[in-house]
């Protein structure tokens, strides 16, 4: 069985690297027309390369009347700033739903638009672990992520007899530009792997593979759900302890 996206018209959001980067690659591998939509060029044989600030819903649906028919998109950017929760700011959370969040939404109506009326087209979402756990120092991102679900459930539920698909992946740690920091710094990423029953890290191909699975007709009957490709990070308990100043004492964790 091979995944094949011929005579398709599939677009990428937040292409420009990582986990969109190696998606597009894939589609066009498959056969697809690609479009990367990024704030930065790319420079990628076989993929075209729109330059937007996604947050800018008008301009996203000029480059969707542009391109013409899209039969796929991969709702993807996304970006991450770290705080503690009382050290979260206001331009950081509004900054972040805004790009994770609120643009995903906009972006997902505009193309509802146009693939109600021929009735069809999938969409993947890129969420997260994190649209599950409350991972320390990322309150903002996790409710942005959180916030996603409520979006999927919703536009799979109204989309599907239109014949839509919508569908989200959610991975774990990915090495991307996004997470270079973790995997330069060992003292994190060891016991953060050590909790995974894969033991590593994940590559941005690893997560494409599964977007281009739920993208394609293979997922023919699954919409509203969720995927996770994290190495078996959900199946098993989250750390937190390990990062703060504690210590084990009668059988629990406490802060010294
Ligand atoms: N890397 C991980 O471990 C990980 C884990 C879970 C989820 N994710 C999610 O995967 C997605 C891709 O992230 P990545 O890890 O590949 O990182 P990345 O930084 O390589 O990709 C994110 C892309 O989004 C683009 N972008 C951000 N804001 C934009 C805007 N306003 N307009 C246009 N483009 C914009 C960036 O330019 C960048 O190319 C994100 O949604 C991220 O939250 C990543």
């Amino acid at each position: 069985m091979e995944i094949r996206f011929d005579q398709m018209n599939c677009v990428v959001t937040g292409g420009a690297g990582g986990i969109g980067l190696a998606t597009a690659r894939l589609l066009r591998d498959s056969g697809a027309s690609a479009w990367i939509l990024d704030r930065e060029a790319v420079s990628e044989p076989g993929i075209e390369s729109c330059i937007v600030d996604l947050t800018d819903d008008r301009a996203f649906a000029n480059v969707l009347d542009a391109i013409g028919q899209v039969d796929v998109a991969v709702l993807n950017a996304g970006i991450c700033r770290p705080q503690q929760l009382e050290e979260t700011t206001r331009e950081n959370w509004q900054a972040t739903l805004e790009v994770n969040l609120s643009a995903v939404f906009f972006q997902l109506k505009e193309l509802a638009i146009r693939m109600k009326q021929r009735r069809g087209g999938s969409i993947v979402i890129t969420a997260s672990t994190n649209s599950f756990d409350g991972e320390a120092g990322l309150i903002s991102y996790n409710a942005s992520k959180a916030g996603l679900m409520g979006i999927l459930h919703t536009a799979a539920n109204e989309l599907g007899p239109y014949g839509i698909r919508v569908n989200a992946v959610c991975p774990g740690l990915i090495r991307t530009r996004l997470t270079e920091g973790a995997f330069g710094d060992e003292s994190m990423i060891k016991p953060y792997f050590g909790a995974l029953p894969l033991g590593r890290g994940g590559k941005p191909v690893e997560v494409a593979q599964t977007i281009a699975f739920l993208a394609s007709d293979m997922a023919s009957y699954m919409t509203g759900t969720s995927v996770f490709v994290d190495g078996g990070q959900m199946a098993t308990k989250f750390g937190t302890w390990g990062s703060l100043d504690a210590r084990f004492e009668s059988g629990e964790w406490k802060l010294n």
